[in-house]
């Protein structure tokens, strides 16, 4: 296992280039499963979990070939509907080939995918859009069997709990554009990644309107086409350098960043003091002065994005003064907290908030990374923090993160990989 080691106290400065949106790109490589004709992919990150998505397809009778950021997808004569535990267990997006597995073949077998470490992550959600979409479903010995002769189109209410769920709308819009009728899902993910997937699917020949809002209408049709497609940029790599450039008080240049799906993130930006200018699909970030405390609340999108709570901590943590992070997505999602607090943060978790005393600086120290946001806010704080920091368990951070130290290096960090 590799760590990461970072000797603070850079200042970034440069230019990056943002790869594509990993959370786009799963769901719209399931969403080859609906047709049999060849689907080009473009701007891929090469990631563990987009590599793990390859492997699902191609243990489900796909022929895959990934060159250069771009993903060909063809099918071969044996189709399969089974996704295998060992599988859907190491990445939860893989669940959404459920939707386009019963949309495609009738009948689909995945693995349920369990719990994970910022939070139970249920699927309730999932099963309830597709059952009443007329799929007869079942739990068997841990898997999700699913049958229907044919799926129907319907109204369904998608809401849950924690508001909508982005993986969950788009499973059901996968299942829902093979339907006969019309289907409105309500309480849909406004996320730019199910409008992208969205857009994917029509220029597949799906009926697909009002994606990007909370109701999308969707008309079956009888069969989709091959596609070429192209992935959007990836909004929290792109939010994950600019808090970069304002924790190390530098100034670099963000490109293949669209401000347009960074509202929320942009405006927390400027009120803690950054200076943030917009360009042709890029963005500059540097600080105007010293950054303020802020308060960050999590939300579904357009609301400031639970996969950036993490990053905004650490900045939050060298930010002198009281801020209030709180979570109101997954409220567990706080194991970097114990971790910044070994660097010298003071940070103190109350139920879904937390409470940032920031100081002027923290101290490098061994970390260890929990998720893939988690492994990001670290990586931030050692590009601060006085002395050498090691994040070890960095396959998180391989999970969402295309070339992240060589990306930092060229931004003038001194990062590097040794053996654990
Ligand atoms: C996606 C993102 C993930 C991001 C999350 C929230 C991908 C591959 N991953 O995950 O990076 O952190 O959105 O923006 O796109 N929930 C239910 N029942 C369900 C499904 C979800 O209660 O059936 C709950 C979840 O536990 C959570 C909330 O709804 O509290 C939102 O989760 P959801 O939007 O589904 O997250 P994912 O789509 O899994």
């Amino acid at each position: 296992m590799d760590k990461l080691v970072i000797e603070g106290g850079v200042r970034l400065k440069g230019e990056v280039v943002v790869s594509g949106s990993k959370n786009s790109v799963l769901p719209i490589m399931a969403a080859t499963l609906l047709t049999d004709q060849t689907c080009v992919i473009k701007g891929v990150p090469n990631l563990r979990d987009t590599n793990t998505m390859l492997k699902i397809l191609r243990s489900l009778g796909k022929n895959t070939e990934f060159y250069k950021g771009t993903v060909t997808v063809s099918a071969t004569k044996h189709a399969n509907f089974t996704a295998d535990y060992k599988l859907v267990s190491t990445m939860r997006a893989s669940f959404c080939v459920l939707g386009p597995l019963l949309g495609k073949l009738k009948k689909a077998k995945v693995s349920l995918p369990g719990g994970c470490v910022i939070g139970l992550r249920p699927v309730d959600l999932h099963l309830k859009g597709i059952e009443s979409l007329g799929a007869d479903i079942s739990i068997e010995s841990g898997y999700v069997v699913a049958k229907a002769a044919r799926l129907r189109g319907k109204h369904i209410y998608l809401g849950g709990v924690y508001g909508s769920s982005v993986l969950a709308t788009g499973n059901v819009m996968m299942a829902a554009v093979l339907a006969q009728g019309k289907t409105i899902i309500e309480a849909a993910a406004c996320e730019p990644e199910v409008a992208d997937l969205a857009e994917l699917l029509n220029k597949m020949g799906a009926r697909i309107k009002g994606e990007g809002t909370p109701t999308i209408e969707i008309d079956g049709v009888k069969e989709l086409r091959g596609v070429t497609h192209t992935i959007i940029p990836d909004r929290i790599e792109a939010g994950t350098f600019m808090i970069a450039a304002l924790i190390t008080k530098g100034d670099i240049l963000i490109k293949n960043a669209l401000a347009q799906h960074q509202g929320a993130l942009l405006d927390k930006l400027d009120e803690a003091g950054a200076l943030i200018s917009k360009g042709d699909n890029c963005l500059r970030v540097r600080a105007r002065g010293r950054i303020k405390p802020i308060n960050v609340t999590t939300l579904p999108y357009p609301g400031f994005p639970t996969d950036m709570q993490a990053q905004i901590m650490s900045l939050m943590a060298v930010t002198p003064g009281i801020s209030v992070i709180t979570e109101k997505i997954y409220p567990d999602r706080f194991m970097h907290v114990a971790e910044l607090n070994r660097m010298g943060a003071h940070i103190q978790r109350e139920g879904p908030h937390a409470i940032v005393e920031g100081i002027k600086s923290l101290s490098g120290a061994p970390v260890m990374a929990s998720d893939l946001r988690a492994s990001a806010s670290l990586v931030l704080a050692g590009l601060v923090a006085k002395g050498r920091t090691s994040v070890s368990r960095i396959y998180h951070l391989e999970r969402g993160y295309e070339n992240i130290e060589s990306k930092l290096q060229g931004l003038g960090a001194k990062i590097w990989r040794e053996k654990e």
